[in-house]
């Protein structure tokens, strides 16, 4: 019952069309009963002793009118359901597609992709149903009932009776299927979730599938869940197709019974053959029509199923992206005092955190006081973590795979919430600032970079909400090192990468998402294992251009290149979560540690690559 509350609420501003829709079919459908009662007579006046051709001309006048009446009706009720049903859907979709968008980061980590594609579409089709076909069926149901039944009650209210016995039988046995049927189309969605999921994620993965010569394992995991959904089809296809012999066997047995009654009447005199004629026109407009009832029932409860499994979507918790947001935008822009000078107090009065007014641009401080954090109820990831960034001093961080470095820079766009200690961004707690102010004040450029699927130009251009020139493109694309490899493609910026067009190499994609974060001129800015996937040179010449371009900014870089790490101010050196050291590179090289390790290891690599190729060249000249 709630589900129907909810589905109907939804209706929303197409209250009136829809009203309309409803109306003008209980008008078609008056008509089509209408219509059916001339027919008695027109029956009653052909089978009179002598045929009154006048009354008869009028009364298929009537009945063409009716029938005229009936169908324009139809037509008006059908255009303006499908208009309504078409809007209330386009709403929900835009609502789930924003939702979706809004959910946290958490919540995307734990679910599948195709699981959400498909409550977005098949979920969303089903949905659709219910208002385009299965609304509009039962109301069509009931009217008929209704009208049909007034009409066999105007010529025998004792036909009336016995013809409606079937409209109880059925409507308990269509709900004894609707909950059987309920049951076994939630199972069979979930299993269709799977399967696509599962196909989503080996396209995904396709080239490692082949690469480790996966493709028989993936095949038996597909077909354990393409199996499941087998059975979970079978089992729905089962109570549906149930449904149909047991109703028909009810409406056919219902009819002649009517029929029977009807003949019995009229051979005892009581009513005329044109009554019997006209009954078994009404019979049809009644019985048979309730059999769709069972139908319909069957198939809300496939829109139940898909409306609840939206909702569950809709339900989920969202990132509030706005927070604390200072509305008045014209004190961001005037306020032109020190920022220091505007938080001073700030961090000890935490009362007053959602009332600042936001600054035009961060100046860059940054503290960790003490913070852990998990993702979830997982263990800890990072414990005690604790340094200082000062305004435009440039961050190294380092240490193992899976040692928390890009946990650290999660958490200044508050990508994840932190549990314990401090997280201050010039001297205010980074909880206080609306997410959506960090995420345009931070860049990121992430340890997987992601390109769209659109031109190299947009690409570069996505996220900067203004108006940008070419030549700002290519700037920052020559600042990441990329402007040459896009001037050899065929259409040069024009180029669409990704599903339809070119495949770029990982460094070319990491550069391109640096010319993207370039061009968002952030004020703190992060590159997570962003040089990784690109030669030494390369990395030497998007260093320098990086170093040019950001001067002022505090940078956190996550690298493993010495030469990268050396030029950093404080270089942070972790191990699983923990800070194990910590200064600058002539600080930290004079220590035992992980990172004096790192240090020797490359220098000795180094020195032996250049007499490996010394001894080449000498050996060749
Ligand atoms: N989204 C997540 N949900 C749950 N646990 C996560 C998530 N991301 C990372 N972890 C876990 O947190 C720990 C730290 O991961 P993190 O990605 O910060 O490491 P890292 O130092 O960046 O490693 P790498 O050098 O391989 O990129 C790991 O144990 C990892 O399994
Ligand atoms: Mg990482």
């Amino acid at each position: 019952m709630k589900t129907l509350h909810s589905l109907i609420f939804l209706i929303g501003k197409q209250k009136t069309i829809f009203i309309f829709a409803i109306l003008t079919l209980l008008l078609g459908v008056t008509f089509e009963a209408s219509g059916r009662l001339v027919i008695r007579d027109i029956v009653d006046t052909v089978l009179a002793d002598k045929i009154n051709l006048t009354n008869m001309k009028n009364l298929i006048l009537l009945f063409t009118f009716c029938t005229l009446m009936q169908g324009t009706f139809h037509f008006i009720s059908a255009r303006w359901k499908t208009s309504a049903t078409e809007s209330i859907v386009r709403s929900i979709r835009n609502k789930l597609f924003n939702h979706i968008q809004q959910l946290s980061f958490h919540y995307h980590d734990h679910t599948p992709v195709g699981e959400l594609v498909q409550r977005a579409t098949s979920d969303v089709d089903s949905v659709r149903r219910f208002y385009g076909d299965q609304i509009p069926g039962i109301l069509q149901i009931i009217f008929r009932c209704l009208i049909f039944f007034a009409a066999i009650a105007l010529i025998d209210i004792r036909i009336a009776l016995v013809t409606s016995i079937i409209i109880p039988v059925l409507t308990i046995i269509s709900t004894f299927f609707f909950h059987r049927i309920y049951q076994a189309y939630d199972l069979l969605q979930t299993c269709e979730g799977e399967v696509s999921s599962s196909v989503q994620e080996n396209l995904n993965g396709i080239r490692v599938v082949r690469a480790f010569a996966q493709q028989n394992y993936e095949n038996r995991m597909f077909e354990t869940k393409n199996r499941a959904q087998l059975n979970a089809g079978l089992k729905e296809v089962f109570w549906h197709s149930s449904y149909w012999p047991v109703a028909h066997i009810l409406c056919g047995t219902q009819l002649c019974v009517s029929i029977l009654y009807t003949g019995y009447t009229v051979i005892n005199g009581e009513n005329t053959v044109g009554t019997l004629v006209a009954a078994s026109f009404l019979f049809n407009g009644l019985i048979w029509p309730l059999q769709d009832l069972g139908r319909l029932i069957t198939e809300i409860s496939h829109s139940f199923v898909s409306f609840n499994r939206i909702e569950e979507i809709m339900t989920e918790e969202t990132e509030d992206t706005e927070n604390n947001i200072s509305r008045d935008s014209t004190l961001i822009q005037n306020d032109d005092k020190p920022l220091s000078d505007r938080y001073k107090n700030h961090s000890q009065s935490a009362d007053n955190s959602n009332n600042f007014k936001l600054p035009l641009r961060l100046e860059g401080h940054i503290e960790f006081e003490n913070l852990c954090f998990s993702y979830g109820d997982t263990a800890p990831v990072l414990k005690n973590i604790s340094f200082e960034c000062k305004p435009g001093q440039k961050i190294a961080l380092v240490g193992e795979t899976g040692s928390g470095k890009t946990s650290i820079v999660n958490l200044l766009p508050r990508f994840y919430p932190y549990q314990s200690g401090k997280l201050l961004i010039d001297r205010i707690p980074v909880t206080d600032y609306p997410r959506n102010y960090l995420r345009k004040n931070i860049g990121i450029v992430e340890q997987n970079p992601f390109l769209f699927t659109t031109t190299i130009r947009e690409n570069i251009e996505y996220g900067t909400d203004r108006d940008i020139d070419f030549e700002e493109v290519v700037k920052a694309a020559k600042a990441a090192a990329i402007h040459n490899d896009i001037m050899r493609f065929p259409l040069k910026y024009d180029t669409v990468v990704g599903e339809k067009g070119i495949s770029l190499s990982g460094g070319q994609k990491q550069r391109i998402v640096i010319a993207r974060t370039i061009l968002k001129d952030p004020h703190i800015l992060i590159l997570d294992d962003s040089t990784s996937a690109v030669d030494a040179d390369t990395e030497q010449c998007i260093r320098k251009a990086i170093n040019n371009l950001l001067k002022g900014r505090s940078t956190f870089i996550i690298a493993h290149r010495i030469q990268t790490l050396k030029e950093a101010d404080i270089i942070i050196v972790l191990k699983e979560g923990e800070i194990k050291q910590q200064g600058s590179h002539d600080e930290l090289i004079k220590v035992p540690g992980f990172y004096k390790d790192i240090f020797e290891i490359q220098t000795r690599i180094e020195k032996e690559l250049i007499l490996e190729i010394e001894s080449n060249r000498k050996g060749k000249l």
